[in-house]
This record gives C-alpha cells, structure tokens and sequence, in this order.
C-alpha cells in the first residue's frame, strides 16, 4: 500500500489514521519530515479555507503526493470553505481528492479511503 503522510492539529485525523490501521503513517509536524517516494496527504483545513503551513512546506520539499484526504467541518463557520485543504492541494498538484471528511468521517468513509489506499 502506498505511503501516508498526515498532519493533525486536534486529533481527526490522527484518529482516522488510526481507525485505518496505517501504523507506519508520516505524522507531519513542522514540515520537515522525511519521507521517499509517492504518498498520499491527509490534512485538516485551518482558518478560512487555509492549508496548513507545515503541510504546504512538506508538499513543497516532497513531489511524490498521488492523491488527498481532507478533514472538514461542515458547522455554518467553515461549511463555505468545506475542506478547501484538500482542494488547494489538489489543483496545485493535479492530484484527486480521494474523501472530503466532515471531522472523522463515517465508517463508509473509511472503507473508500481504503479501497482507494489499498489500489495505489
Ligand atoms: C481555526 C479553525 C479554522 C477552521 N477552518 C476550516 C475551514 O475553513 N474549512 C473546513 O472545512 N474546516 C475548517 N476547520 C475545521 C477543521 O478542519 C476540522 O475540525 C478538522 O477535522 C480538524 O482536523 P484535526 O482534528 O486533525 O486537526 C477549522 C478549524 C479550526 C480550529
């Protein structure tokens, strides 16, 4: 299964990583992590629609991301820029949005971002 890297500011998504089993994930913490080859990013969406800064750092210093999973809120103060993370990164580096979670998503979630994952 292809690498994940991810980034976690209030533990979504380090619990959907673990829910997913991905044991030997990259958490991004600074941006300067190391990791070699393709991967997929996992990131949550900060104030107004913002990729994280640590996670526009480690994109920039590792051209190997294949795909993205972005965490969301759909509460009325960010449902206008829903997981607009996930969407930066995905113009930005041509790559699909493999789910748009809303928090830790659903169990329905999991199972794609698997299928998806396990595919790669
Ligand atoms: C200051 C702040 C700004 C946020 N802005 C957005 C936003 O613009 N769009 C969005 O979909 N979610 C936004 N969120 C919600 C988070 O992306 C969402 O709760 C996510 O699941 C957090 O992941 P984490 O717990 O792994 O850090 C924001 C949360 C905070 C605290």
């Amino acid at each position: 299964m292809i690498q994940v890297a991810y980034a976690s500011k209030t533990g979504h998504v380090e619990k959907v990583v673990q829910t997913l089993g991905l044991t030997n994930a990259l958490k991004i913490v600074d941006g300067t992590e190391q990791l070699d080859g393709d991967y997929v990013i996992f990131t949550y969406t900060t104030g107004n629609g913002k990729t994280p800064k640590q996670v526009e750092t480690f994109l920039a210093s590792h051209p190997g991301v294949k795909a993205v999973v972005g965490s969301g809120s759909r509460a009325k103060s960010h449902i206008e820029t829903f997981n607009f993370a996930a969407e930066n990164i995905s113009k930005a580096y041509n790559v699909p949005v493999i789910a748009r979670l809303d928090g830790t998503g659903t169990s329905e979630d999991m199972t794609n971002i698997l299928n998806a994952l396990e595919k790669m």
